[in-house]
């Protein structure tokens, strides 16, 4: 299901090792690890019934780059249809008292869970992704986080440049990911709404590649959107405070 941009030496868990036996190596960190802030994603620990967050923005505080009328369709359209369907799934079943993330990690891989899978996991994964964006964002990260980048991908630039590759090798719909595993961090892709946690990686910052996320304002054009979203967009305080100690 993911893909590193880089190849990445063999690991343990075994829908890890399928994915390693893709990726490219990163280069190890020389760094010890960041101290985690305290932001995190809602709605994680929260059990169902499950609610739509608000936009943690005015929904047209991200125009031009993306417009009030594309935050409007994903945001109240699309991401609430997966609130609403994965509460419907979840209506007097067990499952509706686990929390998302768990609810997540207990659905993925099993063919008779797939629909409150990619419902719940297109529930966090929108969330995460409105999280890691803001008005006037880019720029450069943290001082931490810039040197745990450095020491990953040599810097910023690579850093973005294998974000958009994996962005546009995506095939179809699905999500660009950066990631932290272990003492790396990686950019990997997924497909529909698989989320890089089930292959035990800690997500930092998401990159929605679905169609919906730009074709009102970018059309075909999911380069020039992703370029966008990186260089404007992009919360880089947020990123940060995912990194787990
Ligand atoms: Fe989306």
């Amino acid at each position: 299901m993911f893909e590193h941009s880089r190849s990445e030496p063999q690991v343990m868990h075994p829908r890890r090792a399928v994915l390693q036996a893709a990726c490219a190596a990163v280069g190890a960190l020389s760094t010890p690890w960041l101290r985690a802030q305290t932001v995190s994603p809602p709605s994680s620990a929260a059990p169902g019934p499950h609610v739509l967050p608000p936009l943690p923005f005015a929904d047209n505080a991200l125009d031009p780059v993306m417009s009030a009328t594309t935050l409007g369709y994903h945001h109240g359209k699309h991401h609430k249809a997966y609130v609403d369907n994965l509460n419907k799934l979840l209506a007097g079943t067990e499952q509706a008292a686990l929390p998302l993330d768990k609810l997540i990690l207990a659905t993925s891989g099993r063919p008779d869970q797939q629909a409150v899978f990619n419902n719940a996991a297109q529930v966090w994964n929108h969330t995460f992704f409105w999280q890691g964006l803001k008005a006037q964002g880019g720029g450069e990260p943290p001082a931490a986080l810039m040197n745990k980048v450095k020491d990953s991908f040599g810097s910023v630039a690579q850093l973005k440049k294998d974000l958009l590759a994996a962005s546009l090798g995506q095939f179809g719909s699905g999500w660009a990911w950066l990631v932290q595993d272990g003492d790396r961090l990686k950019v990997v892709k997924s497909t529909g709404g698989d989320n890089p946690m089930t292959a035990g990686l800690k997500p930092l910052l998401a990159i929605d590649v679905w169609e919906h996320a730009y074709y009102l304002d970018y059309q075909n054009r999911r380069a020039d959107y992703v370029n966008a979203v990186l260089d404007k967009l992009v919360n880089w305080e947020f990123v940060a405070g995912q990194l787990k100690a």
